[in-house]
């Protein structure tokens, strides 16, 4: 699969992020394997996305977008399931990516390009609005529920609400709307009711998007275990775009 890198002045424009920030800023330590992975693996599998460039995902078969794909569980699995199927992984936690590109030398996946960057960023500033996708994935994304009120909420250091931080939001969903093909779907996973709860609300509530039946299949993560350890049900959904831009 080739990310072909074009410098533009949308992208100059645009330049960062114009939504509160899904994600903690705190990046977590490399071990020295992690270290190594992301020297020896990263020109392998890695995509570097500067300020001012719009990326184009060129190549046969469909192509489908990972949003926060943690250790990579799911990104690798579904390379592997589907060789014929284009994946682009987006993330911003360092070790997460580490761990990713081992999983996918592990896996000597051809399939698979992978952009450590803010997912909103990279939708906003360097992926034209045209439908280039046919599916993105959000598995387990972090809840930012009210604070202190749920033990797996990233912490934030504050006190309130912290719903606005949610990747699931009208501002991203109007971002996928125009790059993703009519016809495609966004696939969502979480353990966390609230969450499921607050993705029918969002998402239902756009004229844009219809409920399927959830994927059949996806491959197990670390976050999902977890939510299972603990007792807690684990609901997908899936949308499917009916048209694109508003
Ligand atoms: C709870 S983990 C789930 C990881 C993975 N999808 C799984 O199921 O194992 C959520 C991940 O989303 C990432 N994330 C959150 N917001 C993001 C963003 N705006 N861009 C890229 N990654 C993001 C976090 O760094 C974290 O690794």
């Amino acid at each position: 699969m080739r990310l072909v890198v074009i410098a533009t002045a949308a992208a100059i424009r645009l330049g960062r992020p114009t939504a509160p920030r899904t994600f903690l800023r705190r990046q977590g330590q490399c071990t020295r394997r992690q270290k190594a992975a992301l020297r020896d693996l990263w020109p392998r599998y890695g995509v570097d996305v500067a300020w001012n460039e719009t990326l184009t995902f060129e190549g046969a078969g469909p192509c489908v977008l990972d949003v926060g794909f943690g250790h990579g569980e799911s990104l690798a699995g579904m390379a592997a399931a589907r060789p014929d199927t284009r994946f682009v992984g987006v993330e911003v936690h360092r070790p997460g990516v580490a761990a990713a590109l081992m999983r996918l030398a592990e896996a000597d996946a051809k399939n698979v390009k992978i952009c450590r960057i803010d997912a909103v960023a990279l939708l906003e500033a360097h992926v034209e609005p045209e439908p280039c996708f046919d599916e993105v994935c959000v598995f387990f994304p972090d809840p930012w529920t009210k604070s202190g009120s749920n033990k797996d909420a990233p912490a934030t250091g504050g006190s309130g609400k912290d719903e606005h931080r949610r990747i699931i939001r009208p501002h991203t969903l109007d971002l996928l709307s125009a790059r993703l093909r009519p016809g495609g779907c966004l696939h969502i996973a979480t353990d966390v009711d609230e969450y499921a709860e607050h993705v029918r609300n969002v998402v239902v509530s756009d004229a844009r998007w219809s409920a399927v039946p959830p994927l059949a299949w996806r491959p197990e993560t670390m976050y999902e275990r977890r939510g299972l350890n603990r007792g807690r049900t684990i609901t997908d959904l899936s949308f499917v775009l009916l048209r694109g831009k508003p």
